[in-house]
């Protein structure tokens, strides 16, 4: 066994990288499965990060649309605490050379997103605020003597001793056997669970791991059932779907089908910049009935787009279509887990020794709909208070050097999709008990199909909580639509599992047919 003094963060995301700084001098081993800065959803993130600025914007503004958007279920003091450091955090990352768009008068420029009230998203050109802020902290943890990098490796599995987490189980992101490492505390950062869906705007190594990882080492998990789908992932065909930010219909883009009628107009007052949930299923909608939906940029944006969105064009290019004459195909996809590892204000978890933050957390801001750019917000506020929490004082100690393991499968692809697309029909955008069920049973055939791959079972616990937390949710709330339960009950509430508990909820399988 090898045993480190280093805190180890498993995930090299937003979170991540600002919590590294934040423990510095305290030596840390970062978990990178991609080279640093790659393969992480904050690189992805196209909005920004929301936070009030200056009047006549406030931090009480920014709280109350927070609760409105979560659909009953934000903690207010959390949404309150939030939103009040989110200023502080914009000018932290500004002096480590996040460059914010800014106007003549040196003014943070501001974006409007849905169910915000105000322009309020901190952008970096147009839809590259994810990229650039993550390329600001590579440099500024290259850097900083105290952050080890382990690239080219991924966490498996948690190790516990009596209920408390004494370190991980690493292995070699290309497929090898687990190394074990013990380490005094272990941060997870390591992003949501997008990539458990048939279409997602997250990268390829999103898949609910991170969160399984924590379950499967016996982490209360919180509003597992809380899955967002974004409404205008470009429909191209390509997996993972490329991001149409919501910053375009913030620009006066319309939401359209193959008719030209602008649907959303008729499903909520605010049209395209109402609630990201109902967006996402008056999109559904018309992608079930055939109707082709898709952004109209034309009019609102014009050749404007090219330039002032590059990563929207690259992606249209990418798939031969001009946004500057064509409405751009859309279809809803899998976008921000709020549900995830549950934690106190400091990040901590349910198991000793155990801290999360960002996506693979679960701390009470987002609710049953998290508000658009409030997930990177989340990640910085966290990660500093998980950093805080854990102890930034640490003599400097010896990098950690790992044995090469022997190489061992990964995951079996097809096994993944199967996954993928059990979760899209039973857990996605509408749900009922009937298809929750199907999900589960299906999740019970593909774990049984590769019982020994740690990183398999990590999704699949995942999974299963999403699932159960679904089944047990009997209404419909925020990102969460159950048919059979249309309704909605007066009295908001979060939900709170183990996967021990979650695990009763699999239905028996199916009698086979004599
Ligand atoms: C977007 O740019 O539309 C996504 C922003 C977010 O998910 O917060």
């Amino acid at each position: 066994m090898i045993t480190t003094e280093r805190v180890v963060i498993v995930g090299a995301g937003l979170g991540a990288l600002y919590a590294s700084l934040v423990l510095a001098p305290r030596p840390v081993l970062m978990i990178s499965p991609d080279p640093l800065g790659q393969g992480a959803s904050s690189a992805w993130a196209q909005g920004g990060v929301a936070a009030a600025m200056d009047p006549p914007d406030s931090a009480a503004l920014h709280a109350a649309d927070t609760v409105r958007a979560g659909a009953g279920t934000v903690d207010p003091a959390v949404a309150g605490m939030v939103t009040a450091e989110a200023r502080a955090h914009i000018l932290s990352l500004t002096s480590l050379g996040a460059p914010f768009d800014r106007d003549a008068a040196g003014g943070y420029v501001l974006s409007r997103e849905a169910a915000h009230s105000l322009p309020r998203v901190v952008r970096v050109k147009g839809d590259q605020a994810g990229a650039e802020i993550m390329r600001a902290l590579v440099l500024a943890v290259r850097a900083t003597p105290s952050v080890q990098v382990l690239e080219g490796w991924c966490a498996t599995g948690l190790m516990t001793r009596n209920g408390h987490v004494t370190g991980v189980a690493l292995a070699r992101a290309a497929g090898s056997a687990p190394v074990a490492l013990r380490a005094p505390a272990v941060l997870i950062a390591g992003g949501g669970s997008g990539g458990l869906y048939a279409v997602t705007t997250n990268p390829p190594r999103i898949r609910g791991e991170a969160i399984g990882m924590a379950a499967r080492a016996g982490a209360v998990i919180a509003d597992a059932e809380f899955v967002q789908f974004h409404p205008t992932a470009i429909a191209s065909g390509e997996d993972p779907a490329p991001l149409a930010t919501e910053a375009l219909r913030g620009e006066g883009a319309h939401l359209v089908n193959a008719a030209g009628v602008r649907f959303m107009a008729a499903l909520h007052p605010d049209a395209e910049l109402a609630p990201r949930d109902i967006v996402a299923r008056g999109v559904y909608a018309e992608s079930r009935a055939g109707r082709a939906p898709a952004l109209d940029c034309r009019a609102a944006l014009g050749a404007r787009i090219l330039t002032g969105f590059p990563a929207v064009a690259a992606a249209c290019a990418r798939a031969g279509i001009d946004p500057v004459r064509q409405p751009i195909p859309v279809a809803a996809a899998a976008h921000y887990h709020m549900g995830g590892i549950a934690t106190d204000p400091d990040g901590r978890s349910s198991l000793p020794g155990l801290w999360a933050c960002g996506e693979a957390a679960s701390t009470g801001l987002h609710g049953a709909n998290r508000l658009a750019s409030n997930g990177l917000l989340e990640a910085l506020v966290f990660a500093r208070r998980a950093a805080l929490s854990i102890g930034c004082s640490g003599a400097p100690t010896p990098e950690v050097v790992l044995p090469e393991p022997a190489p061992a499968p990964l995951p079996e692809p097809a096994l993944v999709a199967r996954l993928r697309a059990a979760m899209t029909a039973g857990a996605g955008v509408l749900r009922d008990e009937q298809g929750l069920n199907a999900a589960l049973r299906m999740i019970a055939q593909i774990e049984d199909a590769q019982p020994d791959s740690p990183q398999l079972l990590n999704m699949t616990a995942t999974a299963t909580l999403v699932c159960a937390a679904a089944l047990l949710r009997r209404e419909s709330r925020g990102a969460h639509c159950r048919t059979d339960f249309p309704g909605t009950l007066p009295q908001g509430q979060r939900s709170r599992m183990t996967l021990a508990q979650a695990l009763t909820l699999r239905p028996a399988p199916e009698p086979e047919p004599l």
